[in-house]
């Protein structure tokens, strides 16, 4: 397992530092996965999901070696420092032990009692019952241990409560899975001033956070045909009856000249269309209900946004004879052929422009910050703070 989160190229590989190496060769993993075979325990690129519920499918899991090992490296962990680790499974928090040392100091907290009892018994029998375990909606973060030279978040957030940048040290680390216009990064952050700063973001999934902070996404399920649905994480369409009509008009197809190797990694293209496309938003089809109108590379995920009347979505075709794939957009509506043209445009400046770069400098604000008074790019204002988005000048 060890050896393949090592192999070059592997994503987040360059985060792996010595110390989280030694920590992954040190604690067993099966023995915090008694659920798994030993096969399914080591295997580094997937979680083994723990706990399901009726309504809302699976709330808990030991999340991918590969993912551990990459947010573990984005904390920049040293030996002595105070941990806080929210959602627990036990093996991460034993991998955090192992990295702070007998110095350190590790708490883990999770809203679900049955997910703490069970993380309290494997640390026990693991010989790591110094991690202390609280059962809480970590909204509020956790007071006993405060405050944190790190806080990872190994649940899907979309804000950053205010606790979590109040319980850091100067100059802590956050490393949290946000999710923005329905896009979700691993974000590494360094506080400073009561605001943080980004230093990596890197692509993951995650179950998504519960309690006081838990927020859905605005779904608008576009009329005629039935089968799409449109998703918002912030701004929804003032005026959604204004699609009304945009499926009865035939699909335009436009091809950007742009093209990728099915290999390269394409986040960046994704945060790009999402933070400087306005309307962005993701499209789903419902495949009970497919009437081919629409023809997504995936029907359970597609960049796409709207303006007035018009909707779009982004497309891949295969080059022949070659390893490579070109972006395309389809849109409908009155205005379609001009809205296809922007929205490739912004295909074709990432392109240019953004295309293999380090991604944009990402901020978070409290929200009482005077939106004025942000110089970011592109500004996305949620329940506590204003994320903002700045991107390298080209
Ligand atoms: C992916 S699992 C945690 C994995 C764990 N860190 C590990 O060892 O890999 C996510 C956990 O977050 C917990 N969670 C969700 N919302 C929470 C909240 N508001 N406060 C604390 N825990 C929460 C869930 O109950 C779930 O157990």
């Amino acid at each position: 397992m060890v050896a393949e989160l090592c192999r070059p190229g592997t994503v987040g590989g360059e985060f792996l530092s010595p110390r989280v190496e030694q920590a992954l060769r040190t604690v067993p993993r099966h023995l915090f996965i008694p659920e798994a075979d030993l096969e399914q325990a080591y295997a580094p690129f997937s979680p083994v999901m723990t706990k399901r519920d009726e309504e809302q499918g699976y709330v808990s899991s030991v999340s991918a070696p590969q993912i551990q090992a990459m947010m573990l490296g984005q904390a920049d962990l040293r030996p002595g420092q105070r941990v806080l680790e929210v959602g627990s499974g036990g093996y991460n928090a034993a991998l955090i032990a192992e990295v702070v040392g007998p110095e350190g100091e590790v708490t883990t907290v999770d809203i679900d009692p049955d997910i703490t009892a069970r993380a309290r018994e494997l640390l026990a029998a693991g010989g790591y019952d110094r991690v202390r375990v609280v059962t809480a909606d970590a909204a509020q973060g956790v007071e006993e241990g405060a405050s944190y030279d790190a806080i990872i978040v190994t649940a899907g957030a979309w804000d950053v409560p205010p606790a979590w940048i109040e319980q850091l040290t100067e100059g802590g680390r956050l490393v949290v899975p946000l999710r923005v216009r329905g896009l979700t990064r691993s974000i590494g952050f360094v506080e400073h001033d009561g605001s943080l700063h980004s230093t990596s973001a890197l692509m993951c999934g995650f179950v998504p956070m519960r309690g006081a902070d838990d927020h859905r996404e605005t779904l608008l399920r576009l009329r005629g045909t039935g089968e799409i649905v449109l998703s918002f994480d912030e701004e929804a369409p003032e005026e959604p009856h204004l699609l009304d009509h945009a499926v009865r008009t035939p699909r335009v197809e436009l091809w950007t000249g742009v093209r990728v190797t099915l290999r390269e990694l394409i986040d960046t293209l994704q945060l790009y269309l999402a933070t400087t496309l306005p309307g962005f938003c993701v499209m789903t089809v419902d495949p009970a209900l497919d009437t081919g109108t629409v023809a997504p590379n995936s029907t359970r995920f597609a960049m796409a946004a709207v303006e007035g009347g018009d909707f779009a979505y982004l497309v891949t075709r295969r080059v022949e004879g070659e390893e490579l794939v070109e972006y395309g957009v389809h849109a409908f509506g009155p205005t379609a052929e001009e809205f296809a043209e922007r929205v490739g445009l912004r295909v074709r400046e990432w392109d240019r422009d953004q295309r293999g770069g380090p991604g944009p400098e990402i901020r978070v604000y409290p929200v009482s910050v005077p939106v004025d008074r942000l110089p970011e790019d592109l500004v996305v204002t949620k329940r506590h703070t204003h994320v903002t988005f700045s991107w390298p000048t080209p």
